[in-house]
């Protein structure tokens, strides 16, 4: 099978199965516990369904929209992922010039393996930098110095890890970061040439962003739960988010949040958007959907919050559930990662354009020409 005979997510996923060794592919499939949470997210879009309208002029189909004073081609962006060079040595640069391309926004994790100052360098579009409170506070204000100096146009907070979740298929596979032939995966790693070549070719494993500050991490060989757990801190409240937006002072995401009051609180903090969002189901196990999540939080908030859904999005359906139901734009993370471990940018770019192209195509269907007319009257719960 190769990218171009992929026509859905779930082709690219397959394929990204073929290319990755087991512990980088189950890296990025995996989920908390028993992955409740992980399953629910894609399959509670089937519990909602779409009512198209007949004869409505869908001649031009504009996917336009505006989200954290950026404007979107299409309302589905890039997620934060970490450590993209797990899956391909076009790393972070690969999922950001596919972004870009495509015409929306590309988030770059603290965790990324390569720096924030070089993603803006080497790549256009625009672009969210994702950030935690740490227990080192003075490696976050210079990262809201360092994404200001390289122009960041958002800052999105990520809540939902005080600590890292129990993802017990690392454990089985032996995943670490850096990767390491270990004796359960050598036999993965022989069953996938391309990948490892290129492993002994650009063994460029690094955490760019944090490198420079944590001082266990100068011999590179740190694995990540491990640095996770030293930096993360669980004394972190809504007082340090407001200390954040106010330093900030832009476009800011509060991500996590499933309780309409916690949607309430960030906004109180700061927060000109919310990502309602389980982590794609990394973290808490048996938490609901995202999609069940956005009707609760829009009722609640009223207008004047942005709402980002971001989990188990697979499908142009989905996306449209979402806006239908009351949510601004979409973030991906797994979508475009099976395709950057499938053919890097390049499957990244065929994941974000078979995406686009499911949800031109469903709009015209369901009979609205325009984002701003997909209602809650397109969708029956
Ligand atoms: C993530 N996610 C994530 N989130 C975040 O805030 N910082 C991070 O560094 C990461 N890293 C990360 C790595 C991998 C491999 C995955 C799959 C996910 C979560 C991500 O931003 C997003 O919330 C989920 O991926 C959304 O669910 P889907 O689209 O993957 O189903
Ligand atoms: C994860 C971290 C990096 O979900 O957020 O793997």
């Amino acid at each position: 099978m190769t990218i171009k005979k992929c026509h859905n997510i779930g082709h690219i996923r397959t394929l990204a199965q073929k290319k990755l060794p087991a512990p980088m592919f189950h890296y990025i499939d995996g989920g908390a516990d028993d992955e409740v949470t992980l399953h629910r997210n894609t399959t509670a879009f089937e519990r909602f369904d779409l009512m198209p309208r007949m004869l409505v002029d869908v001649t031009a189909i504009n996917t336009r929209t505006k989200v954290l004073e950026t404007t979107l081609e299409w309302p589905v962006f890039l997620a934060p992922t970490g450590m993209s060079r797990l899956f391909h040595h076009g790393k972070e640069l690969a999922a950001a010039r596919a972004a870009a391309k495509a015409g929306t926004l590309y988030t770059l994790s603290t965790l990324a393996t390569t720096s924030l100052e070089d993603v803006a360098k080497e790549t256009t579009g625009a672009k969210m930098f994702q950030i935690y409170i740490l227990k080192d506070r003075g490696l976050t204000s210079e990262f809201v110095q360092r994404c200001k100096a390289a122009g960041y146009k958002a800052l999105c907070l990520t809540v939902d890890m005080p600590l890292a979740g129990n993802r017990e298929r690392d454990h089985l596979t032996g995943m670490t970061m850096p990767p390491r032939f270990g004796l359960g995966s050598l036999m993965s790693f022989a069953l996938h040439p391309e990948w490892s070549l290129n492993f002994l070719r650009n063994p460029d494993f690094k955490l760019a962003n944090v490198a420079h500050r944590v001082d266990a991490l100068a011999g590179g060989a740190m694995p990540l739960i491990a640095y996770a757990n030293s930096q993360f801190d669980r004394s972190v409240t809504w007082k340090d988010v407001a200390w954040l937006a106010k330093q900030w002072d832009g476009p800011f995401v509060v991500k996590g949040i499933l309780s309409p009051e916690d949607a309430k609180l960030a906004r109180e903090a700061g927060a000109t958007a919310v990502m309602i969002s389980n982590h794609g189901g990394r973290q808490l196990d048996s938490v609901p959907a995202p999609i069940d999540c956005v009707a609760p939080i829009r009722d609640a908030v009223g207008t004047g919050l942005e709402l980002i859904v971001d989990g188990g999005i697979r499908r142009g359906t989905h996306v449209i559930k979402a806006l239908a139901l009351g949510a601004d734009a979409c973030s991906i993370g797994r979508g475009y990662l099976y395709g950057l471990a499938a053919a890097g940018e390049a499957g990244v770019t065929r994941a974000l354009t078979l995406l686009r192209t499911e949800i031109e195509r469903d709009m015209a269907l369901l009979g609205c020409a325009d984002i701003a007319s997909i209602s809650r009257a397109h969708v029956i719960p």
